[in-house]
């Protein structure tokens, strides 16, 4: 084990923050690091807007779910997959009506590249003591979100997140078992499923301590009720009008 590791290891969401500030020096110290994650064919597909003006804060918070924590926490990042820098540049050599920028496979390039950045910044916050949460919930009324920034066409909001300093200290969210995710060779569907008996009742246990004894709804019966609802049946057409997955 090392250090990096050890931190990895401790992560877990953070929901309640302290009132201490977080520098803008310590915001950029944070999003630079995000920016050194790999990035495919370094095309570096992505935007961050911090969100400071508190009423945007505000709307955002409805648009969001209501989550209290994206109106109170010191830093709101909302991350951006942008394909629109990329084909601003293409178009100094080369005619935009010949770009691939709608493709299925730059839509991808672009959510990837904007992931891998976040998920190293949050890794870089939390070895500055900050916590941090993701906020999907701002794909919940994309398309407002998305006017409420001003976003051009090739750029969507892919998740915001919340940074702070921790003013909570939450249990570890138990994970499946390594041998039902890692594998070797080849898919081993037997392997697979079998990580999901043992894994019910780890996260029923967490749940149930971390509910004090409220509830212990096991993984796979949130799988199904996940599964069987309608989530965000909006995002196909609303990337599709911002010129996204056209082909
Ligand atoms: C892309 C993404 C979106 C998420 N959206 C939300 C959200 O809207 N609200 C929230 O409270 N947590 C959100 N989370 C946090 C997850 O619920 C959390 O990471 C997961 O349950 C594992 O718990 P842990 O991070 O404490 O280990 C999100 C996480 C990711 C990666």
């Amino acid at each position: 084990m090392n250090q990096i590791i050890e931190q990895l290891m401790k992560h877990r969401s953070i929901r309640k923050f302290t009132a201490e500030p977080v520098s803008e020096q310590m915001v950029e110290s944070i999003i630079s690091a995000g920016q050194m994650a790999s990035t495919s064919s370094n095309v570096q597909a992505y935007s961050i807007i911090s969100i400071s003006d508190a009423q945007k804060r505000a709307k955002l918070m409805e648009l969001a779910g209501n989550q209290a924590y994206i109106a109170e926490s010191p830093v709101f990042l909302v991350w951006c997959a942008d394909l629109y820098r990329l084909s601003e540049a293409a178009a100094l050599h080369s005619r935009k009506a010949d770009q691939y920028a709608d493709s299925v496979e730059n839509l991808i390039v672009a959510t990837v590249d904007t992931a891998l950045a976040a998920q190293n910044a949050a890794v870089a916050a939390e070895s500055l003591g900050l916590g941090v949460v993701f906020i999907g919930g701002i794909r919940n009324h994309i398309d407002a979100v998305a006017k409420e920034l001003q976003l051009p066409e090739l750029v969507y909001p892919l998740f915001g997140m919340c940074i702070g300093y921790p003013d909570q200290e939450p249990m570890l969210r138990p994970r499946l078992p390594l041998s039902s995710v890692l594998q070797h060779n080849s898919y081993d569907k037997q392997q697979v499923t079998s990580g999901i008996a043992p894994y019910d009742q780890a996260s029923s246990a967490y749940l149930l301590a971390r509910s004090n004894g409220k509830t212990s709804v096991p993984w796979s019966v949130q799988m199904s009720k996940r599964l069987n609802e309608p989530v965000r049946l909006h995002m196909k057409s609303f990337l599709q009008e911002r010129g996204f997955m056209k082909r």
